[in-house]
């Protein structure tokens, strides 16, 4: 059974991609969740993650992550998913019941992957700082890791500036801990997310036709769509619902290339610009694959197969 450990910081569109993954026990094992200070404050991505697993009926274990960055203040981003974090949906009351096995995700994760049977997958869709943090102090754990899918940054155009894509400029010296692990990597960067991998309004109206977790998912994507069209967005991309498919659907993704990647850790607009070494003569070990291009139909049809598959 392929093992999962998800490091999240919902925010909608992790929202949405932890439930595509919880759709698919089949394809993955998710052993933990684990929290990160991103789209919103820590406490209340941490709210928002118990909120999720709630209303799913899931009993993965969640762990509380870094509130910040490794060197910089936090910047969050509730002008795009609200001042929870998640607006849009009233979750079950009885949520913040569920429990948090752990205040600290480094040693949780680091336990989780030390005494798995087998070498465990990591999904991250928000700042890298966990990660880092976890191969910083724990490095045999990278030993049992398999790979990491990450949803950062981009090898085109960014989001937070016009170079640097949210989750890289959050925490870009902890994007450059982890490419440069060596550890094998897949990466969803803004230049597969919002120009290939993204809903169309209709088909989030679509969604609310889904059965009740249709509803949950088109009320909370339409404030997320609302929030991307202020900003110019006709086009809404599911930016982290691609790492999640990267793992459990990787045939929807038609177009990748090898890079090594730099990080810019500049304190000006370049802060947190992924830049792949397309150089002739760049090295061969090559890490990080970069995905390109997606079968967007197929992606659409997997994640409304993946809510309808919640009301069985
Ligand atoms: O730039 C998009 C990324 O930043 C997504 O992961 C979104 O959830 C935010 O964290
Ligand atoms: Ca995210």
């Amino acid at each position: 059974m392929t093992k999962v450990i998800m490091d999240c910081d919902p925010g909608i569109d992790d929202a949405i991609a932890l439930t595509v993954l919880l759709a698919h026990p089949e394809a993955a094992d998710l052993i933990g969740v684990t929290t990160i200070g991103g789209n919103v404050q820590l406490y209340k991505v941490t709210k928002n993650a118990q909120k999720l697993l709630t209303f799913l009926g899931s009993n993965t274990k969640i762990a509380m992550g870094q509130s910040d960055p490794l060197v910089k203040e936090i910047e969050t981003a509730g002008e795009i998913h609200g001042k929870t974090g998640m607006d849009g949906y009233q979750f079950p009351e009885n949520s913040l019941e569920y429990p948090i096995v752990s205040d600290n995700a480094i040693t949780f994760m680091n336990e989780e992957i030390t005494n798995s049977d087998e070498k465990v997958n990591i999904v991250a869709t928000g700042p890298l700082t966990n990660v880092a943090l976890l191969l910083k102090t724990f490095p045999k754990v990278a030993e049992k890791i398999e790979h990491i899918y990450v949803m950062g940054g981009s090898i085109e155009q960014g989001n937070i500036t016009l170079a640097s894509e949210f989750n890289a400029y959050v925490d870009p010296e902890a994007a450059k801990i982890v490419f440069d692990s060596g550890l094998p990597i897949t990466l969803s960067g803004l230049n597969l997310t919002e120009n290939k991998a993204y809903l169309t309004m209709d088909e989030i109206s679509q969604i609310k036709n889904l059965g009740k977790t249709g509803e949950m998912a088109s009320a909370i994507l339409d404030f997320y769509a609302s929030a991307e069209r202020e900003k110019g967005m006709t086009k809404i991309p599911v930016h982290d619902a691609c790492a999640v498919l990267s793992l459990v659907a990787p045939e929807l993704f038609t177009k990748s290339e090898k890079f090594n990647i730099e990080v810019s850790l500049t304190n000006d607009q370049f802060r947190g610009m992924t830049y792949p070494d397309r150089r002739v003569y760049a090295p061969d070990d090559k890490n990080i694959e970069v995905l390109e291009d997606v079968n967007r139909e197929k992606f659409v049809q997997y994640i409304f197969d993946s809510i309808q598959s919640h009301n069985k």
